[in-house]
């Protein structure tokens, strides 16, 4: 089989290494990829909002499936287009993507079908806005309702920086903005978990634990996600229970009653307040960086699990895992979130020769002339999967330290709620 891979991140390159391993591969393309994905598949240049010039190439290399893993090419209708051509496809529908895409669209769901989420109020202007935020409690959260790549969100500690970030969303900075969510603010632990699915039936698909926020002590700005490890430390069976009856079953039926279905990862990012499971927001991938964490612990075939996805047999296959955990520290570019500097080259990393059991994924890295390059503001992810997470950590801040990268910034705390 060809399969082609979308997307240019550490969850790509994670996505790539675990399809390799199948069998039944036999090429894998990525459209574009990264400097790792290169050395295990064919990188393709291609401008991902030209689906017509995508499909072209697909049918031209021959590839049988195509694994979409961002978010952008789904919420913008990528597996429609691609299944009106004929092309087999992992990932959900535009219809269904409308649960990242589109956070008013979740929280509706949430109200109609009684999901457990944090009580909110939908507003189309500035002037209600602020009346309704005059009469709030704070901390309260303001929230951008498209794509807005994990920065439409504002915890606001006051009515001023509320009122800033609802004047920041209508005056355009993640786009044209009709509608703005006002959210209360949940006091909890975060935990991201994951189903696969294939519209008719679902399986669960790991739980991790992400440090989204910049600094240690989940400390400074909102990222992308600096670090992670699997299983997340709240999982447990009667969570699980009231996960998938709570919020992910009345959410497929929720799409079941809209004529559509889900086929793909839906990653729902939650807050667990006293045992009981919230959902923050819905992801309709999988996570970045979860997914180095998650994908290593797999036992079963990962193809095999695609292609009974695609081909709505699910049902008929067993996920089996492995019982060590993993983690993954991410190392970035210095700056980020905010400015840094590109095309930094990466000198001492054909040097580091991953252990058994230890991967490093590659996120923003381009290869020039046989040489590695920055290429975006999360850069390597280091994962180790193992019995003794701690001991993980240690060995892999001394892999990040030996490669002695000048432009790097990491979290040496990642996992920190386990240890202490
Ligand atoms: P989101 O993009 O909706 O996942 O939000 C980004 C981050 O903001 C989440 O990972 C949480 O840390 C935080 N957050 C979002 N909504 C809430 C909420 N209602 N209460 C507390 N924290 C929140
Ligand atoms: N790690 C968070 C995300 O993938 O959205």
């Amino acid at each position: 089989m060809n399969v082609g891979i979308i997307g240019s991140g550490g969850r790509e390159h994670a996505l790539c290494i675990s399809l390799k391993k199948s069998q039944k591969i036999k090429n894998i393309y990525c459209f574009p990829g990264n400097a790792g994905t290169s050395f295990v598949a064919k990188n393709i240049k291609v401008d991902l909002t030209n689906f017509e010039e995508l499909k072209k190439l697909i049918q031209k290399l021959g590839i049988d499936i195509i694994v979409v893993g961002p978010e952008k090419p789904l919420v913008d209708g990528i597996v429609d287009f691609l299944e009106n051509n004929k092309i087999k496809v992992f990932g959900p529908n535009k219809i269904a993507s409308q649960l990242e895409g589109s956070k008013i669209f979740t929280k509706n769901l949430c109200k109609k079908y009684k999901i457990p989420t944090a009580n909110f109020g939908v507003f189309n202007n500035i002037d209600e806005s602020f009346s309704f935020l005059k009469k709030c409690k704070f901390p309260i959260v303001v929230k951008a309702d498209g794509l807005a790549s994990g920065k439409g969100v504002y915890i606001c500690e006051n009515l001023e920086s509320s009122k800033d970030a609802v004047t920041e969303i209508f005056d355009g900075k993640f786009g044209k903005a009709h509608e703005i969510l006002i959210e209360e603010f949940l006091e909890g632990e975060e935990m991201s978990f994951f189903i696969i699915s294939d519209g008719i039936s679902y399986k669960k698909f790991g739980t991790a634990q992400d440090h989204k926020r910049v600094l240690e002590g989940d400390k400074g700005k909102n990222t992308g996600g600096m670090g992670a490890y699997s299983p997340s430390r709240l999982e447990n069976e009667t969570l699980d229970k009231k996960i998938l009856e709570k919020i992910i079953k009345p959410t497929l039926k929720g799409l079941k009653n809209l004529k559509t279905e889900f086929v793909g990862f839906l990653y729902a990012g939650l807050i667990i307040v006293k045992g009981e499971p919230f959902l923050i927001e819905y992801n309709v991938r999988m996570g970045d960086p979860e997914c180095q964490t998650i994908l290593p612990r797999l036992k079963t075939d990962f193809f095999d699990i695609i292609d009974a996805t695609i081909n709505k047999k699910l049902g008929s296959i067993n996920l089996e895992w492995f019982e060590e955990k993993s983690i993954c520290i991410v190392l970035c570019s210095k700056g980020y979130p905010d400015k840094f500097q590109n095309n930094v080259e990466i000198k001492k990393l054909e040097k580091i020769k991953p252990k058994d059991n230890n991967y490093i994924f590659h996120a923003g890295t381009k290869l020039i002339n046989s040489k590695i390059y920055s290429n975006g503001g999360r850069v390597l992810n280091f994962v180790i999967k193992s019995k003794n997470l701690q001991q993980s950590r240690d060995e892999l801040i001394s892999s990040i330290n030996d490669l002695n990268w000048e432009n790097g910034y990491f979290r040496k705390d990642i996992g920190f709620k386990i240890f202490e």
